[in-house]
């Protein structure tokens, strides 16, 4: 076992750098083979350490040290000392200039983090702590220095060399060299470095902020993608001009610049005037890219910029403070789209993925708190719980503040603390004073772990004409937390008549008569009731645009979750009455098939999606989803017990019956919704939503395929102009074996071979089809000549797709998938640690499982712990998930 295995970094030991660096000059010679960094920094002790130790370190991981010297003198050998995590430096004087000469490896560089070669061009990802693989440095985030940075490069090969800031200088040199120098005024920490050099071309925007700085953008790209960049561009453009009008909040330097690179372990990263995306979030056209990939690329460009402001002007004190960038910037692109999209369906999509990913991660051996308290690896931390988790606490402060005193306290968060790195506490405070509120129950949400259950029970008195609601809130025992807190949760309901209409939610004892149709209810104790004046007895509507990350529960009937569906005026409740019937449904399915019994459907069901098929061209958007029965993560999600056969067996028996109780309505709402986007192709909601709706209504009819089906299916094939009804199309043909599925991924294959994230989509169709064969599948694809176990987008079309999409495949009785998995991991691992940890999470939940199931897990888990050398990565979640 690794010495340093079990190295714990804790909130609790933070202290202040001994040492700050006012001022770097970084000079880079790039080369494959050995790149030359020459790194000059002032340094001088930190007046707010405690510490007064002689000694400095600075990090530095695979670092060859060729020179050392202090206020020009070299060091001499007794006086500094390595080892595989750094540098000391002893008896070191309170200022000084050091500067140091290392030789690193781009081209071997696998592990994605530092400098690396990617198609031939040379980028940095240094959050978190990758910068400590390009110089030696004190690379922890409350450590901001102004940064110079030279490159030399041969000039043919990399005419475009690119860092954070200004360009200040650029000249050629003998040898075909040329020097480039670009300096950066906002101080910063080390985790926001960036340098790109390649042979790369731009598209070009302007934008000119509300006081009249005019900015030029670049989205920069390989040649071959000129033209793919436009929608990014865009996508930069409308996030500008939003968060200038909604918080006021303008770019700070003359250059925005987004560089798309093919190998990339994130999505993207948002350093200072150089944005380096993965281009999975920059390339789109019609041809190449569906409905979901344009509004993913809207999002995360938005969320990139809005780091700019939240993340580097104020930045993080510590990672444990990660959700002060992450959190609050989720929150705002968030916002952001759904200000661009239709708010419901941006709504009910941040839902699914909170409840899918969030929740089974906070109800399993890895959750951990919105701000941890102890990580043997920071990058494990990049979870769903500090981004998603996160951005739901900021939505609910937003909530509770207003929209006006929301923006007031981000107005007081900039002035007290522009240009510093500060704590998720800072922030709550700022709010706090801003509004004048007492958050201190509210904080709990930061530091307590685990999704809280909330028990709703309703009762109706005709006397008094009164409903009494009583909310009871617990939270089951999270790792290294087994006593919680009540939190305070603020409930937002409705109440409806027996026609569907609001009534007023006015509480017992209330003077007024201004009473709103939804209101805010705080829960911050245990067990409270809320009373309610009433004309008669309401279906009550909870919950309402999800105002917080909780599982509710309450006791509805079939009919009374029907009757939201159709009447709710919340319309994301509406989908999620739709979603919770459709649960419902299929647990008392599955429940039935543990008992022995055959499958039926209820009748229940066929109306509820009758109806919905019926008035679908009101809102096509909100109908397609609607008509999505739940995802089998979802659903294996509603138990602590998992039943996967009965899961993934009742969902497939579903969908077929719904296909054939209701085949003519599918036809006929799909054919409607050809008709109305017969005009061309566009982008507004409304053909979005025709586009999803047509390919939900193709789904359920592929599920009972009738003659003829897939010969019709080959042919809207080669008549779809653009990729999502490709994808949706191929998607089909995925989960059958016949002469138009073969001649299809052929087809799909030749077009899409040069195009890596079209040959991406090619790949994880495949790997996500249920299939009993699937397994075998997986072996094929992953021996596929263009399978490359070093660029992370392919690994996760194929291992991620497979593992955390395909759980009938995945969960395989016999183990070949976990077996299958599991070599994988171990073979990732060497090459690259975030992508390997991220794949052995998908083995974290084996406790659930059936005792078969959950041994099996449990032996490839076992396995990777017991092999020598595993990365520091995935060693923790291996060890997490065993505790
Ligand atoms: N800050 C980036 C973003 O969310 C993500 C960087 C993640 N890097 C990592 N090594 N985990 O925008
Ligand atoms: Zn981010």
């Amino acid at each position: 076992m690794q010495e340093n295995s079990c190295q714990v970094v804790r909130l609790e030991d933070y202290a202040p750098s001994e040492f700050l660096v006012e001022k770097v000059h970084l000079t880079f010679e790039l080369a494959e083979r050995d790149t030359v960094v020459k790194t000059l920094m002032s340094l001088r002790r930190n007046p707010r350490s405690t510490n007064r130790e002689q000694t400095l370190f600075l990090d530095g991981i695979d670092l060859k040290l060729r020179s050392l010297h202090i206020d020009g003198t070299p060091v001499a050998d007794r006086d500094y000392r390595l080892d595989e995590s750094g540098l000391y430096l002893f008896g070191v004087p309170d200022v000084f200039e050091l500067q140091t000469e290392v030789i690193i490896q781009p081209q071997d560089n696998t592990v994605l983090e530092g400098l690396y070669c990617s198609g031939g061009m040379f980028c940095t990802q240094c959050e978190a702590e990758g910068f400590r693989r390009i110089t030696f440095f004190p690379d922890r985030p409350d450590v901001m220095a102004t940064y110079t940075t030279s490159i030399v490069a041969d000039k043919k090969r990399y005419p475009v060399l690119l860092s954070n800031g200004n360009l200040l200088s650029s000249e050629d040199l003998p040898d075909g060299l040329h020097r480039v120098t670009w300096h950066d005024p906002f101080p910063k920490p080390s985790y926001l470095f960036a340098l790109v050099a390649g042979d790369i071309v731009f598209e070009e925007g302007a934008f000119v902020t509300a006081s009249g700085r005019s900015v030029a953008l670049r989205v920069y790209l390989q040649r071959h993608n000129l033209g793919r960049g436009t929608h990014a561009l865009e996508a930069l453009k409308k996030a500008m001009l939003w968060d200038e009008k909604v918080f006021g909040l303008e770019y700070d330097l003359d250059l925005y610049m987004i560089v798309a690179v093919d190998d990339f372990n994130m999505g993207a990263m948002e350093n200072k005037g150089l944005n380096i995306f993965n281009s999975k979030y920059v390339l789109a056209d019609r041809e190449t890219a569906t409905d979901l990939d344009f509004q993913a690329i809207e999002e995360v460009v938005a969320h990139e910029y809005f780091h700019n402001w939240t993340g580097n002007r104020v930045t993080c004190r510590d990672w444990f403070q990660l959700s002060l960038k992450e959190g609050l910037t989720v929150f705002r692109d968030q916002q952001f789209s759904a200000d661009e999209v239709a708010r419901s369906l941006k709504r009910i999509h941040d839902v699914r993925l909170l409840r899918t990913v969030q929740f089974a991660e906070d109800s399993g051996p890895l959750a951990h708190p919105v701000r941890p308290e102890a990580y043997q690896e920071i990058n494990n931390f990049y979870t769903a719980t500090v981004y998603e988790k996160g951005a739901e606490i900021v939505r609910m402060l937003h909530n509770l503040l207003g929209k006006e005193m929301f923006r007031r306290g981000l107005e007081l968060y900039f002035s007290r603390f522009d240009g510093t790195a500060v704590t998720i506490e800072d922030f709550v405070k700022a709010m706090e004073d801003a509004a004048q509120v007492d958050l201190s129950q509210f904080r709990l949400w930061y530091s307590q772990a685990g999704t809280p259950n909330i028990r709703a029970t309703g009762n109706y008195d005709e006397s008094s004409k009164e409903f009494c609601l009583r909310l009871q809130q617990g939270c089951a025992p999270t790792p290294g937390q087994s006593d919680k807190q009540p939190l305070h949760i603020p409930v937002a309901i409705g109440l409806l008549n027996s026609t569907g209409t609001e009534m007023p939610v006015c509480e017992v004892g209330h003077s007024g008569t201004d009473c709103d149709t939804t209101a805010i209810l705080p829960l911050k104790k245990t067990e409270q009731v809320f009373r309610f004046k009433v004309s008669e007895r309401p279906v009550p509507s909870l919950l309402r645009g999800f105002s917080a990350p909780v599982r509710l529960t309450y006791n509805y009937s079939d009919a009374e979750l029907m009757f939201l569906t159709v009447h709710d005026s919340d319309p994301f409740n509406r989908w999620d009455a739709a979603q919770q019937l459709v649960t419902q449904v299929i647990m008392r399915g599955v429940d039935r098939m543990a008992d022995g019994q055959a499958f039926m459907v209820e009748p229940v069901l066929i109306d509820a999606f009758r109806q919905v098929l019926h008035s679908s061209s009101k809102d096509r958007g909100l109908a397609a989803q609607m008509l999505m029965l739940p995802s089998e993560n979802y659903l294996v999600d509603q138990r602590l017990r998992i039943d996967i056969d009965g899961i993934c067996t009742v969902r497939r028996k579903l969908r077929e019956a719904l296909s054939d109780a209701l085949h003519d309505e599918w036809a006929s709402v799909r054919q409607a919704c050809i008709k109305d986007t017969s005009a061309g192709y566009g982008f507004s909601p409304e053909e979005v939503g025709c586009r999803s709706l047509k390919n939900v209504c193709l789904s359920y009819l592929a599920a009972q395929s009738k003659a003829g089906f897939w010969p019709q299916v080959r042919q809207w094939l080669d008549e779809a102009d653009n990729m999502t009804d490709r994808l949706a199309l191929l998607t089909l043909l995925a989960e059958v074996e016949n002469a138009e599925s073969q001649t299809a991924f052929a087809q799909f294959y030749q077009r899409a071979k040069d195009i890596p994230l079209v040959l991406d989509k090619w790949f994880a169709v495949q790997s996500g089809a249920r299939h009993p064969l699937i397994v075998d599948k997986i072996r094929r694809l992953l021996a596929h000549e263009d399978f490359n176990l070093c660029n992370p987008n392919r690994v996760r079309a194929v291992l991620h797709t497979f593992a955390r999409g395909n759980l009938g495949g995945f969960h395989a009785p016999s183990g070949a998938g976990y077996h299958l998995v599991g070599d994988y991991v171990m073979k990732l691992d060497r090459l690259n640690p975030q992508v390997s940890a991220s794949l052995a999470g998908s083995f974290s939940a084996w406790r659930r499982f059936d005792n078969d199931r959950s041994a099996l897990m449990k032996e490839q888990l076992n396995k990777m712990f017991s092999t020598e050398g595993i990365s520091r990565d995935l060693r923790e979640i291996v060890q997490r998930s065993l505790q």
